[in-house]
C-alpha cells in the first residue's frame, strides 16, 4: 500500500502565522447600557476599548505583513519627488495597468479630487449603489447619482454568485434620457459594498463599459476591495479558474476611464488612497485640485512611509492565498449564522456579512430605524460594534429632505482582514443568535435627536423612541 493511501487531506489553514497581539477589553452589560446611552445610541460614537470586537468596518484596520512594516521603514519622506512615489506609482500601473495617479489620503479623498475635476451642478452619476462618502460628494455638488444595481440584489435570500453587478437595462435609460454633456461619468463599485460586499462579473464590467463608451461616457471604478472581486470571478466565472488575480485585475481595469480607491481595504494600509486614470489631461486637470486639497503630486495626503507599505500591499493583497484565508473567514462566519438560521445577505461577501435587520426585527416600524436597533442590541448583547447600513445611511432626499427609506435594513459585520479569529467569528455568530432568540421582545426602536445636514450617520444622536 502506497504511504498516499493513508494520507489524510490536510485541513485548510491560514497562509501566516501572527506576530503580535493586542488585548482585547471585556466588558458587562450594565457598562455597556452606560456607553451606548452615552454614545445617545451612535456606535460611530463609542470609544473603540468600549468594544470587544469591533465590526464598524474593515477599513484601516487590517493587519499589516512583516513585509509592509519593514517597507515603513525604507520611507522617503521627500516633499517632492520622493523614492516612495515612484515605489506606488509602479505597483499602480503594474496592477491596474492605470499611467497616470495621484495619491490622496484616503477614498473620499480621491472622489473629491477627480469629482471637482469632473461634476457640476444638475449632473447625473448612474453607477452600482454608490458608497455613502461618494454619493455624498455627488449630492454636495448639487448633482444625482442614480442607482441602477440589478434587483436581485435587494432579495437577501437569493443565492447570486455575482450579486453587485450593474443593471444593463437601468443604465441604458439613463444613458438615454440625459445629454452626454450631462453624465460626466458612471460609478462601478467593485465589489459592491453597499449591496453586501457582491462582487460584479468580468461579463459585467465589460458589458457596462461597452454600453458606456457607446453613449462616449467614461467609467470610473470605485476600487476599494477590487482585489475581493478578482478573486470571486477566479472562483465563479467561467474561463477565469486558471487565471492569476493579477491577471483578472488587470483585464478588469482595462476598458475603465479611471479609478479611485480607498486603500484601507484590499491594499491593508490604515490611510491611503487614490485617483488613478488613463487620460494625461485629465491628470493635468486634476493635479491643481490634488495639490490644494490633498499634498503635493508626488505625496498628496500620504507619508513616503505609507506609500512604501502600500506598494507592498497591493502586490501581497493579490495573491490568491492571502485573499483565499480573508474571503473564507467570511464565510466561515456566515456558516455559523446558518446553523442558527439567522438571516443574511447571501452568499456571504467578501469582507462583510450583513444581517437582514428587517427579517430579524419584524416587529419594529422602519421609522424607528431596525437595523440601528439590531446593532444595538448586538453591541449590549457582547460588545460586538457592526454599522446600520439602512436609513440613517440613506439620509434624507436633498431636494424634499423627506427621510429615505431603502428596500434593505441591513447590520454590516465587517471582518478587519487578518485580524480576528475563526474563534471571534464563533462568538459574533452565538451573539448574534441570542439577540435573534429574543427578538419577539424588541419592540423598540430610535428616534433621532440630532442630524448634521449631510452624511447624518457619523454624528447623529439618537434616544429611545
Ligand atoms: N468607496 C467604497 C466602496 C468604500 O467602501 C469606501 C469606504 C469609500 C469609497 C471611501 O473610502 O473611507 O477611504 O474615504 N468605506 C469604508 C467602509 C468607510 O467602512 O465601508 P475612505
Amino acid at each position: 500500500m502506497s504511504d498516499k493511501t493513508n494520507t489524510q487531506e490536510l485541513p485548510y489553514c491560514e497562509p501566516y502565522k501572527i506576530k503580535m497581539t493586542e488585548a482585547i477589553r471585556t466588558s458587562t452589560r450594565a457598562e455597556r447600557e452606560q456607553w451606548i446611552k452615552d454614545a445617545q445610541y451612535n456606535l460611530f460614537k463609542l470609544r473603540a476599548d468600549q468594544t470587544m470586537i469591533d465590526l464598524l468596518t474593515d477599513s484601516g484596520v487590517g493587519s499589516m505583513s512583516d513585509r509592509q512594516w519593514s517597507a515603513l521603514m525604507t520611507g522617503d519622506e521627500s516633499y517632492a519627488g520622493a523614492k516612495s512615489y515612484y515605489h506606488l506609482r509602479d505597483a499602480v500601473q503594474n496592477i491596474f495597468g492605470m499611467p497616470w495617479f495621484l495619491p490622496t489620503h484616503q477614498g473620499r479623498a480621491a472622489e473629491n479630487v477627480i469629482f471637482s475635476v469632473l461634476l457640476k451642478e444638475g449632473d447625473i452619476v448612474p453607477g452600482n449603489s454608490h458608497f455613502d462618502t461618494t454619493k455624498g460628494h455627488i449630492e454636495y455638488r448639487r448633482a444625482v447619482a442614480i442607482d441602477c444595481t440589478i434587483d436581485a440584489a435587494a432579495d437577501t435570500q437569493a443565492e447570486l454568485p455575482f450579486k453587485g453587478e450593474m443593471d444593463l437595462g437601468k443604465l441604458e435609460e439613463v444613458l438615454k434620457k440625459y445629454p452626454k454633456e450631462k453624465i460626466p461619468c458612471c460609478v462601478l463599485t467593485v465589489t459592491n459594498n453597499t449591496a453586501g460586499g457582491q462582487p460584479v462579473s468580468m461579463k459585467n464590467i465589460r458589458e457596462t463599459t461597452e454600453l458606456c463608451h457607446k453613449y462616449g461616457i467614461p467609467v470610473l471604478m470605485d476600487s476599494a476591495r477590487f482585489a475581493q472581486n478578482a478573486y470571486f470571478i477566479k472562483m465563479r466565472e467561467k474561463g477565469y479558474e486558471n487565471k492569476s488575480i493579477k491577471e483578472i485585475v488587470r483585464e478588469m481595469y482595462a476598458a475603465a476611464d479611471m479609478m479611485t480607491i480607498s486603500a484601507k481595504k484590499d491594499g491593508v494600509v490604515n490611510m491611503g488612497g487614490f485617483v488613478a486614470m488613463r487620460s494625461e489631461d485629465l491628470f493635468r486637470r486634476a493635479m491643481q485640485f490634488n495639490i490644494m486639497y490633498e499634498g503635493y503630486i508626488t505625496y498628496g495626503g500620504m507619508s513616503g512611509r505609507d506609500m512604501e507599505a502600500l506598494a507592498v500591499g497591493l502586490d501581497e493583497n493579490t495573491e490568491f492565498d492571502q485573499l483565499d484565508a480573508r474571503v473564507r473567514q467570511v464565510a466561515f462566519l456566515g456558516a455559523e449564522l446558518d446553523k442558527y438560521g439567522i438571516p443574511y445577505q447571501r452568499p456571504a461577501g467578501g469582507h462583510a456579512i450583513f444581517l437582514d435587520a428587517k427579517k430579524i426585527l419584524p416587529n419594529l416600524p422602519k421609522e424607528q430605524f431596525i437595523a440601528q436597533t439590531l446593532g444595538i442590541e448586538l453591541y449590549l448583547e457582547a460588545g460586538i460594534r457592526g454599522v446600520e447600513i439602512g436609513s440613517i445611511l440613506a439620509d434624507r432626499d436633498p431636494v424634499t429632505r423627506e427621510n429615505r427609506y431603502p428596500r434593505l435594513e441591513l447590520l454590516r459585520l465587517a471582518i478587519p482582514c487578518r485580524t480576528y479569529t475563526d474563534n471571534h467569528m464563533r462568538v459574533i455568530a452565538a451573539a448574534c443568535k441570542n439577540v435573534y432568540d429574543r427578538r419577539e421582545s424588541i419592540t423598540r426602536g430610535y428616534k433621532i435627536t440630532f442630524e448634521a445636514p449631510i452624511m447624518r450617520h457619523f454624528t447623529a444622536e439618537l434616544e429611545k423612541a
